[in-house]
């Protein structure tokens, strides 16, 4: 038996020698301090030291409910106790049958059938390979490939690889599976010209552009398009008005299933417990995760119609797909308790109550020179940075590598606040604060990134 590490000195010491981060440089960290967090609590985190962070990205879009809830904690340990698992192949435990309800009751429209996963990327990976056999068994084999936007995130196994729209992530894993195909995104600020004056003209041209990919595809080949309600990668692009109708209507012109990537935009994110209700459109298939839990324990899954799941229901065909922990009986327990305080604490009318003094708080900061554009909904914005606000010039490679990786994610994490420093499209800073979070966490965002924006501006 070892003894746990205690002083921060053999926490690093041990850090160093065993663990292993994830899309971390881990030479980032030979002459300096990894970051240990140890507790939170309420909407903030605190580190071995001691230092109190405020947790404005919810971890990583997880924490809605915000840290240090014992009553979830404690459904986690009564469940644990009395069983703490057993498979969803070929049985079924009374948590994952009542979430199922619970998530049915709660979905647009009649999504009402739950296969449950771990992770976000299993659930992608599982709406892809749900789509293919689905055709299959419906006789329109052919129907394999899957539309997604550019730079979107999907997630990191090799079917949600070949669906995310990262070309960096992507590259040192290929062949990824074929069939994955790229649409533009729907970055405003950052439109062709030829649309750039008018946001609806932009949004038609968006999704025309997703039915101009079915046609030069072959419309019998695509089987799915995979959105989110809001893309966060790039930096939260929220849907322009008229997209989503035009794309549903797209989807039923040619038999596309329309797969509402929710895994970050749903449960309140948006103020809705799903973003698709947000923006009034109707998926084919939901794929979730992250905030059902909290984070309280690891939880994914799809949600879909019966009609999908109909030819799944003959003789002797099976979903031929699963995982060991999905609808995990404590994590199901766990997502029961934390949408118990959604109802309890009616999170998502805090969300939509503050959402525009959120939006408010952060635009104080247009009169900062870097601060090109302030993007988002709900609780979820992204914030772009520029070289020049007029001509809405980016920073170079090296600029941005000096700025992001040199000066800003440590000096944001320094002041106090988590967030994220990206630069996968243009560079950005993000943030998706616990749903419970209200005006005094606002300005204590905007205060330290006045302060930290300031500076990184004379540096450059
Ligand atoms: C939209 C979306 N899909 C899928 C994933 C993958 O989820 P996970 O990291 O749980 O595998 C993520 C993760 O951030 C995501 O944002």
């Amino acid at each position: 038996m070892t003894n746990p590490p205690e002083s921060n000195a053999e926490l690093q010491q041990t850090a160093r020698r065993n663990l292993w981060m994830h899309f971390t440089r881990m030479s980032a960290y030979t002459d300096s301090d990894i970051p240990v967090i140890v507790r939170g609590s309420g909407p903030y985190v605190f580190d071995n030291h001691g230092r109190r962070y405020l947790d404005g990205l919810s971890g990583l879009f997880v924490s809605q409910v915000g840290h240090g809830r014992t009553e979830i904690a404690d459904a986690a340990h009564r469940q644990a106790s009395q069983l703490a698992y057993f498979p969803l192949w070929s049985y079924a435990h009374p948590q994952a049958i009542e979430l199922s309800e619970r998530l049915a009751g709660l979905a647009p429209g009649d999504l009402n059938r739950v296969f449950f996963t771990t992770s976000g990327s299993e659930a992608v990976e599982s709406a892809w390979k749900l789509a293919k056999q689905y055709f299959k068994l419906t006789g329109q084999p052919e129907r394999y490939k899957v539309l997604s936007r550019d730079i979107a995130y999907h997630g990191t196994s090799m079917g949600a690889l070949a669906i995310t729209g990262l070309a960096d992530i992507k590259y040192p894993f290929e062949p990824l599976p074929p069939g994955g195909v790229r649409v533009p995104n729907t970055n405003f600020y950052r439109a062709p010209d030829f649309v750039a004056d008018d946001i609806t003209d932009f949004g038609r041209w968006a999704a025309d552009e997703i039915e101009r990919a079915i046609l030069r595809e072959g419309p019998e080949s695509v089987a799915a398009v995979f959105l989110e309600p809001v893309q966060n990668s790039g930096g939260c692009f929220p849907p322009p008005p008229g997209y989503f109708a035009r794309v549903r209507e797209i989807c039923d012109t040619y038999g596309v299933l329309l797969v509402s990537d929710e895994v970050i935009c749903a449960f309140g994110r948006l103020g809705h417990y799903f973003g698709s209700a947000r923006y009034g459109y109707q998926p084919d298939i939901i794929t979730f995760a992250k905030g059902l839990t909290s984070g309280y324990s690891p939880l994914g899954g799809m949600l879909v119609r019966d009609a999908i799941m109909e030819p799944f229901n003959r003789g002797t065909a099976t979903f031929l797909h699963g995982v060991t922990f999905a609808g995990h009986p404590v994590s199901a327990a766990v997502a029961l308790a934390n949408l118990d305080i959604f109802e309890k604490e009616d999170l998502l009318g805090n969300v939509r109550a503050n959402e525009g003094a959120f939006r408010a708080t952060l635009e104080k900061l247009y009169d900062l020179p870097i601060v090109g554009d302030i993007r988002g909904d709900g609780y979820f914005y992204g914030i772009e940075m520029v070289k020049n606000k007029d001509t809405r010039e980016t920073f170079s490679d090296e600029e941005s590598e000096r700025l992001l990786r040199g000066f800003l994610s440590t000096a944001l994490f320094d002041a106090g606040l988590v967030c994220r420093a990206d630069d996968r499209g243009d560079p950005v800073i993000q943030l998706a604060p616990p749903l419970i979070c209200g005006q005094e966490h606002f300005d204590e965002i905007e205060h330290i990134l006045r302060n930290v924006l300031t500076e990184a501006w004379e540096r450059i």
